[in-house]
């Protein structure tokens, strides 16, 4: 998985890969094209008429006829915006329609996506899989359209989903779920972040899209499937792990860890960043992070643990193993 990790695809909003995307910017550009022929027709006719009419040496200084009720003009400058108005409304409705009400096809993707200050869950209930601040998925091609639905919800405060080429924004809210959807046409990973104000480490509760082609996606998926690796040469950072209040906020599948207030660490190593993207995911990050987080992400909600240094060095050692 580190080749599509490696893979950071560059670009925002007016490059984009994914369905719903297009559409937005197919309108986006579409009304832009109209404000700025209106844009170009007006300022013209000012200039032309400044230009054309202004004071010049030898005027009488008399004002010139002035015109009342002319009901041609009048008509003309309020059919035409009407007219305006409408075809706009029409296409951003189609355009809302085609991105909002999209009917799911029987093979696309269901995630759960759960906004934690400062972090995702990412849950796939048909398949099994709990991961965090990275959402795998499949690439839609010619070979197939594979698109990944997405149920939004939030653990605590208001975030938003917000990954630029894929999609618009969309808000996870308490106590409710919304729904959107993303079809990559194109591998590669890419980023995006929570776009709504969620506190202290709102700016590093970064995501990441992994978009796989489909034999990668498929040996993925079986990778995430399995339980945490049982190396025995760790026993004893797991057995530190499982006597540490580690296991009250993180799930190890396989292990007694189950807690549900942090990201679920079965495949931790399979992540290219930890902290939400905060930073890259070597041995040297973790050991910092386990040791104290806030040295690396300032209010994370995770506390310092206060291991003893072999403590630590076994702890990280075990983490090291869950691939
Ligand atoms: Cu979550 Cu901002």
């Amino acid at each position: 998985m580190a080749d599509a990790n490696s893979k950071i695809e560059r670009g925002g909003v007016f490059s984009p890969v994914s369905t719903p995307a297009h559409d937005i910017q197919t309108v986006a550009l579409f009304v832009l094209a109209i404000a700025g022929a209106i844009f170009v027709i007006v300022a013209g006719l000012l200039l032309f008429a400044a230009v054309r009419y202004r004071a010049r040496a030898g005027d009488d200084a008399q004002e010139p006829a002035q015109v009342y009720g002319s009901n041609p003009i009048e008509f003309a400058w309020t059919v035409v915006p009407i007219l305006i108005v409408f075809v706009l409304i029409l296409v951003t409705a189609r355009t809302i329609y085609s991105v909002q009400a999209a009917a799911k096809p029987s093979g696309a993707i269901n995630v759960t996506v759960i906004g934690h200050q400062w972090w995702w869950e990412i849950r796939y209930p048909d398949l099994g899989i709990v991961t965090a601040n990275e959402l795998h998925v499949p690439v839609s091609d010619k070979r197939g359209s594979t698109p990944t639905f997405l149920r939004l919800e939030s653990a605590d405060v208001a975030h938003s989903f917000w990954v630029p080429r894929l999609a618009g924004k969309t808000d996870l809210i308490p106590n409710k779920h919304n729904d959107m959807w993303i079809e990559p046409h194109k591998a590669g990973t890419y980023l995006g972040q929570c776009a709504e104000f969620c506190g202290t480490e709102h700016a590093l509760m970064l995501i990441r899209v992994v978009v796989h082609p489909p034999d990668e996606w498929q040996r993925w998926v079986a990778a995430q499937q399995q339980s945490a690796s049982a190396d025995t040469s760790v026993a004893r950072g797991r057995q530190v792990m499982e006597s540490n209040a580690c296991v009250n906020c993180h799930v190890v599948r396989g292990t007694n860890a189950n807690g549900r207030f942090g990201p679920d660490l079965t495949h931790l190593m399979s992540r290219g960043t930890i902290g939400a993207g905060a930073a890259t995911n070597t041995l040297e990050h973790l050991k910092t992070w386990v040791e104290d987080p806030s040295v690396i992400k300032p209010g994370a909600l995770m506390p310092a643990m206060n291991l003893r240094q072999e403590d630590l060095n076994d702890v990280v050692a075990y983490l090291a193993t869950l691939r």
